[in-house]
C-alpha cells in the first residue's frame, strides 16, 4: 500500500470520528510492517479527559490485534463542518495538515523506530508531508531506556 492510498482511507474515515465537544474530526490509518491497516478516530467524552485520540485509537486497535511491528501512519483531520463543504466532498481536500498531538507521538515512540516510522501528514488524497517519527519527537525517551 502507498502513501496516497493511505492518505485516503484517512480522508475517508473522518465521518466516523465522535466529536461532539471540540467538533474537531481527526482520523488515522496506520500501515503495518506487512502490509494491513488499522484506522482510527477520535473519540470524545462528556467527561472530556477521557477522549481519545485518533492516532492511539489506531494504534491500540492493531496493537489489540497482536501488531507489533508498523511502517507508517497517515493522520488527516478538520473542522467537522469541512465535511460538508464541495472542497472535502468534490476534491477531499482539508484546509489544513494535522499534526500529532504529543501523547500520540509518544505512543508511537513506544512501538515504532523514530529513524524509520513515517507520519503522513494529510491535506488532500494525493497531498501529503512525510515525516520521520525522529524529526516530530526528538530526544525521545522509549522503551530501552527501561528495559534491560
Ligand atoms: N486530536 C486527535 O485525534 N489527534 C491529534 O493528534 C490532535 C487532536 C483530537 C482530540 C480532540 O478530540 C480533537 O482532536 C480536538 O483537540
Amino acid at each position: 500500500m502507498d502513501y496516497t492510498a493511505l492518505a485516503s482511507i484517512a480522508i475517508d474515515k473522518l465521518k466516523y470520528s465522535y466529536t461532539p465537544y471540540s467538533g474537531f474530526n481527526v482520523a488515522a490509518a496506520l500501515l503495518t510492517e506487512d502490509g494491513k491497516v488499522y484506522f482510527g478516530v477520535n473519540i470524545e467524552n462528556a467527561a472530556y479527559t477521557p477522549s481519545n485520540c485518533a492516532e492511539r485509537t489506531a494504534f491500540f486497535k492493531a496493537v489489540s490485534e497482536g501488531e507489533r511491528h508498523f511502517k507508517a501512519i497517515a493522520v488527516a483531520g478538520c473542522r467537522k463542518s469541512h465535511l460538508e463543504t464541495r472542497e472535502y466532498k468534490e476534491q477531499s481536500r482539508l484546509p489544513a495538515l494535522c499534526p500529532p498531538c504529543g501523547v500520540c507521538r509518544q505512543v508511537m515512540r513506544e512501538f515504532c523506530d523514530p529513524e524509520t516510522f513515517d507520519v503522513v501528514l494529510v491535506s488532500g488524497k494525493d497531498d501529503y508531508r512525510v515525516m520521520k517519527l525522529k524529526e516530530l519527537l526528538p530526544e525521545s525517551f522509549g522503551p530501552e531506556f527501561v528495559i534491560d
